[in-house]
C-alpha cells in the first residue's frame, strides 16, 4: 500500500499560494483555519493529504483549494497568450489569483495561439502534462478551422498522407484527418503538437486559417456551457476521456 503524503500546514497553504509561513501561523493561531469543523492552532503540524481534505480543511471560511496534482480545462478567449514571452493578457490572468501563486506551479498543457479559441489544458503535474503532449500516447487534437478561401479539393488526401512537409522542417507530419463541413469550413484532427501547425498546414495549401477553434483532446470534448474564459476543473471521468479517445487517433 503507498503511504498517503503528509505536510505541514503552514507548507502546503504557503505552497497553494495563500500567505507566507509566518502569516499562516497567525492565521491558525487566531482560529481562522478550521479541520473537520475545529480550530486547528498549530500550523507545523503535519496533517495527511488526503484528497478528502479539500472538504475538511476550511480556511476564512472556505474549503481548501484544490491538492497539488490537479488539472482544469479553459475555455481560452481570443486575444489571450499561453506564453510569457508573447504581449497582451495572459492564460493565467483568467485564474483566481491565489493560484497563480501556487508552487508547483500551473501551466498549459501545450499552448493555444493567440488568435485560437477553445479547449486549453492546464495543470500543476507535470507527470500528467506529459503524457498529455507526448506523441507516444497518440492524444489526437481536434480544430475546427474558418478559412479565408474555398478548399481547391485535394487537402484531404494531402493531410492524410503522412508526407506532407512543413516549411524549414525536416520530418513530415504524421496523418491528420480533415472533414469538410463547407467551403471554406473543416474540423481538421491531428496526433501532434508542432508550432502553429494547423494554420501551417493550410498555408502549404495555398490558404489562409481566418478562424481557429480547439473542440476536443482526445475524447474530451470542451463542454458547451462552458462560457469563453471559464475555468472548470477536470473530474477523473474527463481524464480518462483525454486517454480514451473514440476517434480512432
Ligand atoms: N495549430 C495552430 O496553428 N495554432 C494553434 O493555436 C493550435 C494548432
Amino acid at each position: 500500500m503507498t503511504k498517503t503524503p503528509t505536510s505541514r500546514l503552514d507548507r502546503l497553504l504557503a505552497n497553494l499560494g495563500y500567505a507566507s509561513r509566518r502569516e499562516i501561523q497567525l492565521l491558525a493561531r487566531n482560529g481562522r483555519i478550521r479541520l473537520d469543523g475545529a480550530p486547528f492552532l498549530q500550523a507545523d503540524t503535519r496533517i495527511a493529504l488526503t484528497h478528502d481534505l479539500e472538504a475538511r480543511l476550511v480556511v476564512d471560511g472556505e474549503a481548501l483549494d484544490p491538492l497539488p496534482g490537479f488539472a482544469l480545462m479553459l475555455n481560452k478567449p481570443l486575444g489571450v497568450t499561453c506564453s510569457r514571452k508573447e504581449a497582451g493578457p495572459l492564460v493565467y490572468d483568467l485564474l483566481p489569483p491565489r493560484w497563480r501563486r501556487r508552487d508547483p506551479a500551473i501551466s498549459t498543457v501545450g499552448r493555444l495561439d493567440k488568435d485560437t479559441s477553445g479547449l486549453l489544458l492546464m495543470t500543476d503535474d507535470g507527470a500528467l502534462l506529459h503524457r498529455i503532449i507526448s506523441p507516444k500516447h497518440h492524444v489526437a487534437k481536434r480544430y475546427r478551422v474558418g478559412l479565408a478561401r474555398p478548399m481547391t479539393g485535394g487537402e484531404a488526401e494531402l493531410f492524410a498522407a503522412g508526407t506532407l512537409m512543413l516549411e524549414g522542417e525536416d520530418k513530415p507530419l504524421a496523418p491528420a484527418e480533415l472533414e469538410i463541413v463547407g467551403p471554406q469550413e473543416a474540423i481538421l484532427q491531428v496526433h501532434e503538437g508542432r508550432y502553429h501547425q494547423v494554420r501551417r498546414m493550410f498555408a502549404a495549401t495555398g490558404n489562409h486559417v481566418e478562424t481557429l477553434h480547439r473542440q476536443h483532446i482526445g475524447g474530451l470534448a470542451l463542454p458547451a456551457d462552458l462560457a469563453p474564459g471559464a475555468i472548470r476543473r477536470l473530474t477523473d471521468a474527463d481524464l480518462a476521456a483525454i486517454f480514451a479517445d473514440g476517434s480512432g487517433g
